[in-house]
């Protein structure tokens, strides 16, 4: 053969040369197929559908979610959104909590209005009962996130979802500050546990990854269907990536949950801060039902400051040395932004009588970053 074709056909791996600790990245569009039969028997016949890195996260988080389940979406935000996409049509009614991660609202009101589904968000101090009377025969679903973005409110996610049930209205839980560790949903009567992988999973902040976990084979059959048809794929080294973070998710949490809630201890004895928003400190808004239901917290936690006006919100904020300015969090490094800008979007938008603030502690010496805070404080209150 000529070698234009021989360069073509040379060098095929058929087996794999050696069995590693972790899954090899395959790399593939192309699946190639063993014979003609294997064409159109239901084989794995094209690589949009995972190769062997992206089965073997699948595996690895239904382990984390206790699921049955597991589907891979190309950020947290396609996670949300295809997971919602996948259990409605139009007429349906959707009840969403209000404390929700912004850009699902806009999904919400931009996209799902369009398809003909009517869009609530609700109180997220509601309980079950006051939930559920905002329900209607057309209601399919409640979206919770527990605790919320940014304002860290905790809903009873086992209440909610047991009375939803009854009614026949499936639950979805934004896990994203449990990272399917500190918080099971699944166990706690959820429907639909969906996570941005894009922060603790992932862990270094370098990859854009959701999933969404279930029990129910209907469910399960409803997710891949709705991946197959609108198209939805990850790449082998992005599931690479996302295994390689979970394998040390459990200690990183460690860290971050204790190094979180040292400084969240700290800030509460400071005279320029009005009120700390950690589930996991003791006083604080929601800590009951973070203690009945949470095995520890992560890093993401948020402060009110005295009031302040917002060139002193933003000199604060430039003070900071060691916190960088950015929106996400996860990663090993620590974050912080100003809230009020993102909470004038919201129904029922909540007034905590300063500046709030949100704080991603990373794994940097918890003293270090005290001075950092303490530096930045003394502007503000200059
Ligand atoms: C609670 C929550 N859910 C979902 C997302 C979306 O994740 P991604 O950035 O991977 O789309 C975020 C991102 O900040 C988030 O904070």
């Amino acid at each position: 053969m000529d070698e234009e074709t021989r360069l073509i056909h040379a060098g095929h791996v058929d087996k794999l040369p050696a069995r590693t600790v972790s899954p090899p990245i395959q790399r593939g569009s192309t699946v190639l197929l063993p014979d003609a039969k294997a064409l159109y028997d239901g084989t794995l016949g094209y690589g949009r559908a995972g190769l062997s890195a992206q089965f073997a996260l699948m595996e690895a988080l239904c382990e984390l979610e206790g699921a049955k389940g597991v589907q891979l979406y190309p950020s947290g935000l396609a996670a949300m959104t295809a997971a919602i996409m996948a259990v409605l049509k139009t007429g349906d009614h959707l009840l969403v909590v209000d404390s929700v991660y912004r850009p699902v609202r806009y999904f919400c009101d931009k996209v799902l209005r369009r398809f003909g589904v009517a869009v609530n968000y609700y109180d997220p101090n509601l309980d079950a009962g006051g939930l559920l009377a905002l329900a209607n025969p057309a209601t399919k679903l409640i979206v919770l996130e527990s605790p919320g973005s940014l304002s860290f409110e905790m809903q009873d996610v086992a209440a909610i979802a047991s009375a939803a049930r009854t009614r026949g209205i499936l639950t979805l839980v934004d896990n994203t500050w449990g990272a399917g560790r500190l918080f099971k949903p699944l166990a706690h009567g959820a429907d639909i546990s969906v996570q941005a992988l894009t922060k603790y999973v992932c862990g270094h902040s370098d990859v854009f990854m959701g999933s969404a976990a279930v029990n129910d084979p209907k469910l399960a059959a409803a997710l891949k269907a709705s991946i197959q048809d609108h198209g939805w794929a990850v790449s082998g080294e992005d599931a690479y990536q996302a295994l390689r973070g979970l394998r040390t998710l459990a200690t990183r949490l460690d860290r971050h949950g204790e190094s979180g809630l040292a400084v969240a201890r700290w800030l509460a004895g400071q005279p320029e801060v009005l009120a700390v928003l950690h589930p996991a400190l003791p006083g604080a808004p929601g800590h009951d039902l973070w203690a009945r239901d949470y095995s520890g917290a992560c890093g993401l936690f948020g402060f009110v400051l005295q009031p302040g006006t917002p060139a002193k919100v933003e000199a604060f904020l430039d003070a900071l040395e060691l916190f960088g300015l950015g929106f996400s969090w996860g990663g090993f490094e620590s974050l912080a932004i100003s809230c009020d800008p993102q909470l004038t979007s919201r129904a029922m938008a909540p007034d905590f009588g300063g500046p709030l603030m949100r704080l991603h502690v990373g794994l940097e010496a918890v003293d270090d970053l005290t001075a950092d805070l303490r530096r930045a404080l003394d502007v503000y209150s200059s």
